[in-house]
């Protein structure tokens, strides 16, 4: 398999403080990979200089050996809050990206044969508010889905689900996740989800012995 994603000496800090100081790793085409550390280690700080939010101080990214600056159309970022709009229906939440991506016919089109997987069918036309915390995930799941990046960025997406319905939603995950045929790199705090989920996982720095033992 191609190297898909790669970093390299990657260095970041918000003013004084050091957040990210030479990273170094690669994902492989095709790759799950979830990035375990606590809160505070700089996860999504990392998703940002990927997807060009901000940019390093040092270090390169690379996506297909390329070198990579600012913002690109490689990366579908999913955000740790859904950030569903609460005025827009599910489906035109999910078919957000339509305008910059495929058109709207192709969008929806696209969306109305995932919404049974995803759990949302009969929901299209209901807004936000009137789904469960769960389904709210789907929705901006789907919608990063249908931005159709090669590589999905996941920030703690199960994070502020109660522990049943995140179990549920790593299992789910785990069955849509053959069809997806993606590059995906999580990030999360959860031992349990970054164990579970992937097909490779790495440990930052900063899990306690106590908790690194039961791997
Ligand atoms: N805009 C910002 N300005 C200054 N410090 C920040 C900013 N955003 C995040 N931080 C700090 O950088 C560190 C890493 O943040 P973050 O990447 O959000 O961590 P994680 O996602 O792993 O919980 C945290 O200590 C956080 O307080
Ligand atoms: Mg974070």
């Amino acid at each position: 398999m191609n190297t898909k994603l790669q970093i390299s000496g990657l260095t970041f800090s918000y003013e004084e403080r050091n957040i990210l100081n030479e990273m170094d790793f690669r994902v492989k085409e095709g790759e799950f990979v979830s990035l375990l550390g606590p809160s505070g280690c700089g996860k999504s700080t990392l998703l940002k200089l990927l997807t060009g939010v901000i940019k390093p101080e040092a270090g390169r990214i690379l996506v297909d050996g390329e070198e990579i600056h600012g913002i690109t159309e490689h990366f579908a970022y999913m955000p740790q809050n859904d950030l569903l709009f609460s005025w827009k229906t599910i489906l035109d939440n999910v078919c957000l990206y339509a305008r910059i991506h495929g058109g709207i016919e192709n969008m929806r089109k696209a969306a109305a044969e995932q919404m049974e997987s995803f759990g949302l069918k009969g929901y299209e036309h209901e807004y936000p508010s009137a789904l469960s915390g769960g389904m709210r995930q789907r929705a901006a799941f789907l919608r990063t889905l249908l931005y159709h990046a090669e590589i999905l960025l996941l920030d703690e997406p199960f994070g502020a689900l109660d522990v049943i319905t995140r179990g549920e939603m790593q299992d789910w995950l785990l069955s849509v996740r053959e069809k997806m045929n993606r590059t995906v790199l999580l990030v999360t705090h959860d031992i349990d989800e970054a164990i579970y989920l992937p097909t490779v996982s790495w440990c930052w720095t900063g899990i306690p012995e106590r908790l690194a033992r039961r791997w």
